[in-house]
């Protein structure tokens, strides 16, 4: 095959032959084509889009350019999920448990935080002693006796993906809705899913802010994994503000820990509850499974799975019993300067002052602290008096909780005009 047609049949927008698609997947994955083609066949990608058919093809090609998870055996049916990122997004972390106390099976890879989105294999790294470096024989296992397994990506699947991400990102191919769309859900293929539930956030703390282009994201995710086989479903959700109270790694831990528990709420963790029974809701629909996710949080069953899970791979058992734990030495609540409504809690301002504390990486080499971030107690439409708390800051050092509380000063804004609540979904009319 000569790559060079290839390429310029992408660059002149005509319709792919039988094999390019898979040519690309491969030779990014064997490294049998250089990166410098790869580059040029991306920017003509970008340029000249992908249609839903062709999308389909390198998402499977991608998918089969490493191993594939075999989960046959395992109970069906087999679940995975996929959020492109936010501030305070521990949905993850929350919402398998619960999937797996209603009797689906999940075998998932995670990501790392860059930037001021988390990342859920950061947050669980929080917990001491979890492990998320296992190797696919041992998530196998793992979800055989227990029906649940996370961790780490390895490069034994979708490796096509770690290679074409890495080129995207350094040649300004990143925003494309098909090279986007074959990167999430090929990982979800190769893990070996057949029902997965996708999270597009879309607001100023989310990789998308426009609400069209989001729009598009989502449509494309499941007309493409409809097209290769899978169950979808995608919703687009509010990331304007950050998702419930907590942001920072093991603060948003000990939020998913009280949701699971069925403790009683903050007004802002309620938030996060409302948006985690929905996609509990939605993934059991689109598996065919009749539960309801309330009834195994108030029964005790999803914390029961929770505990195992933690256990199983390495986790201290005893976050569950005590929030004493990872506990950051400096400890400031910020309150509100007038009495108003809550105009503003921009994601983004929250997300950047909590990455300054030190829960985030601005470059793969930085180190996290996983005891700092922020509880935010208001959201959009809050009502509040002079002196009540906004948020609390966790920070290692007094002077860190001064850069944060200036950052945070700019981030939540009070006013005096009515302001309503955010929606959580924002696909719905
Ligand atoms: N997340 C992914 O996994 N891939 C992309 O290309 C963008 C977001």
């Amino acid at each position: 095959m000569n790559f060079v047609e290839i390429i310029a049949r992408r660059r002149d927008g005509l319709a792919s032959m039988p094999g390019d698609l898979a040519a690309v997947a491969q030779g990014a994955a064997d490294g049998s084509v250089p990166d410098y083609q790869l580059a040029a066949w991306l920017m003509a990608a970008f340029l000249n889009p992908l249609s839903t058919q062709e999308t389909a093809e390198l998402t499977l090609a991608m998918a089969k350019s490493g191993e594939v998870l075999d989960r046959s055996g395992l109970p069906h049916p087999w679940f995975d999920k996929h959020s492109t990122g936010g501030v305070g997004d521990k949905t993850t972390i929350a919402l398998l448990p619960i999937l797996v106390a209603c009797g689906m099976t999940v075998v998932k890879m995670s990501g790392r935080g860059l930037g001021m989105t988390g990342g859920t294999i950061d947050k669980l790294e929080a917990v001491p002693g979890f492990r998320t470096d296992l190797e696919p024989e041992a998530m196998l296992d793992l979800a055989r006796r227990t029906g649940l397994a996370l961790s780490g990506q390895t490069p034994r699947l979708a490796p096509a993906d770690k290679a074409l991400y890495a080129l995207r990102d350094v040649t300004g191919t990143v925003a494309n809705v098909p090279l986007i769309t074959a990167s999430i859900l090929s990982k979800k293929i190769a893990a070996g899913a057949e029902c997965v539930v996708l999270d597009v956030k879309c607001g100023s703390g989310a990789f998308m802010s426009d609400l069209q282009a989001a729009q598009t994201l989502r449509q494309s995710l499941v007309q493409t994994g409809e097209a290769a086989g899978l169950r979808v479903v995608a919703r687009v959700t509010d990331m304007d503000q950050p998702l419930g109270a907590a942001v920072g790694n093991a603060l948003e831990v000990k939020e998913a820990i009280r949701v699971v528990q069925g403790a009683e709420l903050s007004p802002t963790e309620a938030r996060f509850r409302d948006l985690l029974l929905e996609f509990a809701r939605d993934s059991l629909a689109v598996a065919g499974i009749d539960a309801d996710p309330a009834a195994v949080i108030a029964s005790g069953r999803a914390a029961e799975v929770m505990r195992q899970w933690f256990a199983e791979q390495g986790g201290d058992g005893s976050v569950f019993d005590s929030e004493d734990w990872a506990v950051a030495p400096v400890q400031r609540t910020m309150v509100a300067e007038r009495a108003g409504t809550v105009s503003q809690v921009s994601a983004h301002g929250v997300g950047h002052a909590v990455l300054n504390l030190g829960a985030g990486r601005r470059t793969k080499e930085d180190v996290i602290d996983p005891r700092v971030g922020a509880i935010v107690h208001v959201a959009v439409g809050t009502r509040v008096q002079a002196g009540e708390p906004l948020v609390t800051i966790h920070a290692a050092s007094e002077a860190d909780a001064d850069a944060a509380e200036a950052m945070l000063r700019q981030a939540i804004q009070v006013g005096e005009a009515e302001v309503a609540p955010r929606r959580l979904f924002l696909d719905e009319s």
